[in-house]
């Protein structure tokens, strides 16, 4: 459905960064690439263009936005950092972590954005072309990332209008992304928890706090109640055609996500995509969303996904494609 918007396409550069800054204050929609995946910016202080933003995805309301801002300077006007908080940032921002935190009394961000929660979602992405239009713009910019409500997220400019043109105002071609699954996402409460596995590994993060990071209820999953991590909706990231997890061998009709040396029946299947024919993580991680596009348009009986590692970034892939995996109406 088109909202009848004409959508601008610039490729990314000094007139990119500046033209992106200058709709973001004027309340309208920016799609900018980040090293995670491509995101849909407004500025988070303007409930509007957050609004429009909402309707945009097509994403519900209670799903609450991260607030990216380009230092550590600004993340503390909006969220309350604690020792493990500070010493998370200091580690690993710029880059894919998001840290949920306590919002100031003075946070600036709408409350639409943090859909009522007391919580606040804050990430300095390290990607050149977000920190420029960040600095530009001066102030937080929420940004989900740039598709539609329950499609699997943008790698590429050409993702995000396939989804989203005629909905949005400008997106800042920068070609492919770097990491390819979404930022992780750690709740800085008592004691840290991981709200969503991503594109820094849980591995990593626990070295820094010499110690393990605690699992959310099982219960913050359930697709009815207002979830911990809202993203963690069961069916956050499914493509259309149904997909089949841990396939040692391909059925007939069915189109084949390979990792490593492709499953019995690969010749015969209807595509073929493989994440790593190396059974390298990254290199994984970073193909993921842009095969499972590209085989949900074969049409095939259904996607048959080959085994990934659960380690390193395999733990932010095996949940995607969990999620993938499951049925929606
Ligand atoms: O890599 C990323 O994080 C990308 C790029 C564009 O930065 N953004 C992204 O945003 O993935 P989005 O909106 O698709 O996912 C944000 C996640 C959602 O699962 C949301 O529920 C969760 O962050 N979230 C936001 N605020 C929260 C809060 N206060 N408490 C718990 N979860 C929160
Ligand atoms: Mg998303």
């Amino acid at each position: 459905m088109q909202t009848g918007l004409t959508t601008a396409i610039l490729p990314s550069g000094e007139a990119a960064v500046a033209a992106a800054a200058r709709a973001l204050a004027a309340g309208a929609l920016v799609a900018f690439p980040t090293e995670t995946v491509y995101g849909l910016g407004a500025d988070a202080t303007n409930p509007a263009a957050i609004a429009r933003l909402y309707q945009a995805k097509g994403r519900p309301a209670f799903n609450p936005l991260i607030s990216h801002v380009g230092e550590l300077a600004a993340a503390r006007r909006i969220g309350r950092f604690d020792a493990t908080a500070l010493k998370l940032a200091e580690a690993f921002w710029p880059g894919p972590l998001t840290l949920v935190l306590p919002k100031t009394a003075g946070c600036a961000v709408a409350e639409l954005a943090t859909a009522g929660l007391e919580t606040i979602a804050i990430r300095i992405p390290s990607h050149d072309i977000a920190r420029a239009i960040l600095r530009a713009f001066g102030g937080p910019v929420v940004a989900p990332s740039a598709n539609l409500s329950g499609h699997v997220s943008p790698t590429t400019a050409a993702h995000v209008r396939s989804d989203l043109e005629g909905r949005i105002d400008l997106i800042v071609d920068g070609g492919p992304v770097e990491v390819g699954v979404e930022s992780t996402i750690v709740g800085c409460f008592e004691a840290p928890m991981l709200l969503r596995p991503g594109g820094l590994p849980r591995e990593a993060i626990e070295r820094v706090l010499g110690r393990p990071l605690m699992q959310p209820p099982a219960d913050a999953e359930s697709d009815s109640a207002q979830p911990l991590a809202p993203g963690m909706l069961a069916s956050h990231y499914a493509p259309r055609t149904r997909v089949r997890l841990n396939a040692d061998k391909v059925e007939p009709g069915e189109a084949l996500l390979a990792f490593g040396h492709p499953a019995q029946g690969a010749d015969s299947a209807a595509a073929v995509m493989n994440l790593s024919p190396r059974c390298d993580l990254n290199e994984a991680a970073a193909n993921l969303f842009g095969y499972l596009r590209a085989l949900d348009e074969k049409r095939a009986r259904s996607i048959a996904v080959m085994p990934v590692p659960d380690e390193g970034l395999g733990e932010a892939i095996n949940d995607r494609l969990r999620r993938a995996a499951v049925g929606r109406d």
